[in-house]
């Protein structure tokens, strides 16, 4: 890659993603790019850069930062954060939201799904607990791609062999060939979007639980900061949000605090700017 050209491609995925790709990630810009070179017939990332650099369209740096990221995801992954969602997050939901009946969870860079299906399938086994209750699971991924991959719900045998045991497998999927679809009914409770996590989230509304798993990784300390404060704002006074297992608040922000003996999830703190208690005030009186 010529001189300039790495720092071009990384500042375009930083500014438009969040993405901080350092020069040790050089090879790995180079072998994506090529990919997005070929879409946009252009013979070299010499070229793809020299276009760049000419016209920034919309098209080519959605396909840029598309390339970049990183869509690595499976079905109950870790496993310990589902456990927790059913035997900590839910009864205590089920208390607390007894009047109201409605259960509001955003998976925020969802990937290819997996995610957002895992939580319905827990909601789903335990149904019994809540019943005539509303839930709603909005699912959203910077990545076109990944949304649309997520709202068709077709996963290969690979992809449905890691984390998803046989028993949800056959309940909740019809297999078609070597491929497994989500059934209809799960995937009626799950609105998937495509979005950023650097935008404002406020009209996605407000949420008892986020899960916001390995994707603060990809991001410099200054970003995780914003992003968890804009997640902030999204959720109820009460309200949980999970990190992925390599992901903490420490040093990041003062928004949140861990929850105890609870690894990996977090609660709002009032510790924010000016007027965050206000804040906390108007989101219980919206959620009351
Ligand atoms: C490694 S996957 C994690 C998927 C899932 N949460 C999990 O833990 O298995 C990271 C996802 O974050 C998404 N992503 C990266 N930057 C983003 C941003 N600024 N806004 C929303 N999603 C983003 C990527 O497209 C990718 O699908």
């Amino acid at each position: 890659m010529r001189a300039g050209d790495f720092d071009l491609f990384a500042d375009v995925v930083k500014k438009e993603s969040g993405i901080h790709l350092t020069e040790d990630k050089a090879y790995l810009l180079e072998s994506r790019l090529m990919s997005v070179a070929r879409k946009h017939n252009l013979a070299s990332l010499d070229t793809l850069a020299d276009n760049l650099r000419q016209q920034k369209t919309a098209a080519l740096v959605n396909d840029i930062v598309e390339a970049m990221t990183t869509n690595e995801s499976s079905f109950f992954r870790d496993q310990r954060p589902f456990e927790q969602f059913r035997n900590f997050v839910l009864p205590r939901l089920i208390q607390s939201r007894r009047d109201k009946k409605l259960i509001r969870i955003w998976s925020a860079a969802c990937s290819s799904g997996q995610e957002p299906y895992s939580l319905a399938m827990v909601l789903d086994e335990e149904k019994a607990k809540i019943p005539g209750w509303k839930i709603e699971i909005v699912a959203t991924d910077i990545s076109n791609e990944m949304v649309e991959k997520a709202k068709q719900g077709t996963y290969n045998q690979f992809e449905v062999q890691r984390g998803l045991p046989i028993q949800l497998l056959v309940k909740y999927f019809k297999q078609e060939g070597d491929r497994w679809t989500v059934k209809d009914e799960l995937r009626r409770g799950i609105s998937f979007k495509t979005f950023n996590l650097m935008d404002d989230a406020s009209s996605l509304g407000v949420f008892d639980v986020i899960f916001c798993r390995n994707v603060l990784i990809y991001f410099d300390s200054e970003t995780k900061g914003k992003v968890l404060e804009n997640i902030s704002r999204r959720l109820t006074e009460d309200g949980l949000l999970f990190l992925g297992g390599a992901e903490t608040i420490i040093g990041v922000t003062d928004r949140f605090k861990s929850v105890q003996e609870q690894r990996g999830v977090f609660q709002v703190t009032c510790n924010g700017p000016p007027g965050s208690n206000v804040l906390l005030k108007q989101r219980a009186a919206l959620t009351a």
